[in-house]
């Protein structure tokens, strides 16, 4: 069996393809109803990476780039966005590929952290995530509407520390997402 990593931008994806992404969401968070119509929650991720066996989409995650402000001033980031397996690809470790190769590129182009929000962190806590705690600001959006910034500790933050910078622990510390939260 052959395994491909590809890196896509978003605008790049062909409606075949974007359809088999939507498919592939359907299936892996059925309590969530955007997948019946589109491949994002809230927003488009800038790009996505795809993983083929044999020509078959097996997993995906959209991939965020951006600029954070920690107390001690801006950090680059990338963000992990619906990161899912087809069901019957699962426990055979290609999710904690795709983390490894993610954490290879930030480490190759210096992004100092590798941010995913989850409630089970299992996965994540496996490839070096923690979860800090910090306080969170960030642009709510629901359903194409910008409605508030987000002020709270969210408990499903967990980070990838790549480089020295260490993110701050605890609530004391407030990060600005400067954005929404993915
Ligand atoms: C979570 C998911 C991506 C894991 O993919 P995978 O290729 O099977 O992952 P790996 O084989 O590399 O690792 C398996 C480990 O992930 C962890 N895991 C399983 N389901 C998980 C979940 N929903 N969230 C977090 N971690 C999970 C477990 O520790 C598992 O190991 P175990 O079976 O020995 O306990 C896949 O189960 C999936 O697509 N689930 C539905 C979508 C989802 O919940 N995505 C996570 C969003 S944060």
């Amino acid at each position: 069996m052959s395994t491909r990593f590809e890196l896509i931008d978003e605008f790049r994806i062909s409606s075949t393809v974007r359809e088999q992404i939507r498919k592939l969401l359907q299936k892996s968070f059925p309590d969530f109803d955007f997948t019946e119509t589109r491949t994002w929650l809230k927003q488009l991720p800038p790009r996505r990476l795809l993983v083929w066996e044999d020509g078959w989409l097996v997993a995906q995650m959209g991939i965020e780039h951006r600029v954070v402000r920690l107390p001690d001033g801006p950090a680059t980031i990338m963000g992990i966005i619906d990161l899912c397996v087809e069901p019957e690809a699962r426990g055979a470790g290609l999710a904690s590929s795709m983390l490894k190769w993610l954490e290879e590129l930030g480490r190759t182009y210096d992004v100092e952290f590798v941010v995913a929000f989850a409630v089970d962190g299992r996965l994540y806590e496996r490839q070096g995530f923690r979860r800090p705690g910090s306080r969170l600001k960030w642009l709510k959006i629901d359903e194409f509407e910008g409605f508030g910034i987000g002020d709270e500790v969210l408990e499903e933050l967990m980070v990838q520390e790549l480089g020295e910078r260490r993110w701050p622990d605890g609530p004391e510390a407030t990060v600005d997402l400067l954005g929404y939260q993915f």
